[in-house]
């Protein structure tokens, strides 16, 4: 056996060090296990591919990775933790145009036949519709795009003929004698089906979009194993598939919403009367820190109920301090978690974690949602959609029939939020207006910081 040989135990070790680390992803508790799996899952699949006989020289290797470490360790560390959706859209862009560049270069050098030419199309086209779908998905979340749905009349059908033209042009190169303008025109299409693809969706339904292109990736990523015939690739992209697909359903169910509504729904556009949701502008009772304080101070059991705007104000340090100062005082402390609150899969849990709030402490929604009737007070930090009590009875509104938690069985609501702005579904709350509820209007973290000022001082 020589040094070469051992690709195969290296790509043997990857595979199943990226499967554990798939299944540890699944806890928070084995998450970072998970992560740490997956890093060197990836390095022995490096290491074991640079040892395969097919790698004759390095020197572009050494270029390409000098250039890629130099673009993706600043990323990491400079892009902020808010902008991880962001940084994934880059992460799947780059990834889908590599397997793309990959299938281009294998069908100029190789012209293969059958199967793997197949294959090398299906990699191409995924590849080529996913780099472009994933820029835009970064251009809105970061907003260099208008992350408002942009739409026309007949979009949907001018999509379908533009992928359909690409997926004829896709078979006859597959099944040979096509013209030489034919893979070109076919690459462009897919391109171009990219950008079109993310056009009409809302910004806010990006996350979901990423979990599905992530899917793509993975797709385009095991064609390309067969197109190359590498296993590791195969196995790789297909859990990468997987999880992605597994993923954007989860996601999709929790917000009750379908796969073609957010693909094809246009949400997030001003929405008209009713189905707006607008409640009758009735007055509200704000609160102020000194007030919230004496309330928590004489509570014995409060849930926090964290939304996107913790993560804006990056308050998950400051809920800490006052979770450890009402701990101290016999308060029971929980935090209910909404598998949609904030802006991605598992951004509360990961915020919270940053901020060593313990696990035990944190409960899924249905695991929590009865005993709100017994808590003293619910703590909403930014939370807006994820708490509004239309999505149970108000049949016109557009989240009508999500699940949400019931913040409105608490003893006494506190929600603290800037103004009474809408969140991501763009609609009024009747939460804000019930009669147990007070709005402590200001920045989560300046409000929850000013709270804890108080709070000793509080009988
Ligand atoms: P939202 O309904 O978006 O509401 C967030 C609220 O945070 C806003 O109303 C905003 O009110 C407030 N806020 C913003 N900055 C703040 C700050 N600095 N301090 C205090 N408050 C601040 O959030 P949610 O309840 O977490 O719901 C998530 C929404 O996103 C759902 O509609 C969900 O379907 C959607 N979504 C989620 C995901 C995933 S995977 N999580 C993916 C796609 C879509 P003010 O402006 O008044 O402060």
């Amino acid at each position: 056996m020589t040094i070469a040989d051992l690709w195969q135990p290296a790509y043997l070790i990857a595979a199943v060090l990226i499967i554990l680390s798939i299944k540890w992803l699944n806890s928070p508790a084995t998450a970072r296990r998970g992560v740490q799996a997956g890093q060197i899952g990836m390095l022995c699949a490096v290491i074991g591919t640079l040892l395969r006989h097919e790698v004759v020289s390095f020197e572009w290797i050494a270029l390409g990775l000098v250039l890629g470490a130099g673009i993706g360790a600043p990323l990491a560390y400079l892009m902020p933790m808010t902008a991880l959706p962001q940084l994934t859209a880059l992460s799947h862009a780059f990834g889908a145009f590599a397997a793309a560049l990959v299938g281009t270069a294998e069908y100029y050098h190789k012209v293969p036949t059958g199967f793997p030419m197949a294959a090398l199309v299906i990699e191409t086209l995924l590849g080529y519709l996913t780099f472009t779908a994933s820029i835009m998905a970064f251009g809105k979340l970061q907003e260099l795009v208008p992350t408002r749905p942009m739409t026309y009349p007949g979009q949907n059908f001018v999509n379908l003929v533009l992928l359909g033209v690409a997926i004829v042009l896709g078979g006859w190169v597959t099944i040979g004698g096509a013209p030489v303008w034919a893979f070109p025109v076919f690459s462009g299409l897919s391109l171009l089906f990219g950008v079109l693809l993310i056009l009409p969706i809302g910004g806010g339904d990006m996350p979901t979009v990423i979990a599905l292109l992530n899917s793509y990736a993975g797709m385009a990523a095991a064609a390309m194993g067969f197109a190359l015939n590498n296993k590791l690739l195969i196995i790789a992209g297909a859990l990468n598939a997987a999880s992605g697909f597994i993923l954007s359903v989860i996601m999709c169910k929790a917000m009750n919403r379908s796969f073609t509504n957010v693909l094809f729904g246009a949400f997030g556009q001003v929405q008209a009367g009713a189905a707006a949701g607008k409640v009758d502008a009735k007055p509200v009772r704000s609160a102020s820190a000194e007030d919230a304080a004496s309330i928590l101070a004489g509570s014995r059991k409060v849930i926090v109920v964290p939304g996107y705007g913790m993560a804006v104000a990056q308050a998950q340090h400051k809920i800490r301090e006052l979770t450890d100062m009402l701990v101290k005082r016999g308060v029971d402390v929980q935090f209910a978690i909404h598998p949609v609150a904030g802006r991605m899969p598992g951004h509360m849990n990961v915020l919270l974690a940053e901020a060593d709030i313990a696990y035990d402490r944190l409960h899924e929604m249905e695991e929590i949602n009865s005993d709100f009737g017994e808590a003293d007070v619910a703590l909403v930090v930014g939370a807006n959609d994820v708490v509004n009590p239309a999505a149970r009875h108000d049949t016109a509104s557009p989240i009508y029939g999500m699940p949400i938690l019931d913040v409105d069985k608490a003893h006494t609501v506190m929600v603290i939020k800037r103004s009474l702005n809408p969140g991501f579904a763009g609609i009024d709350n009747e939460l804000y207006y019930h009669d147990r509820t007070l709005m402590l209007f200001g920045d989560a973290k300046q409000f929850v910081a000013d709270i804890v000022k108080e709070l000793p001082k509080a009988a």
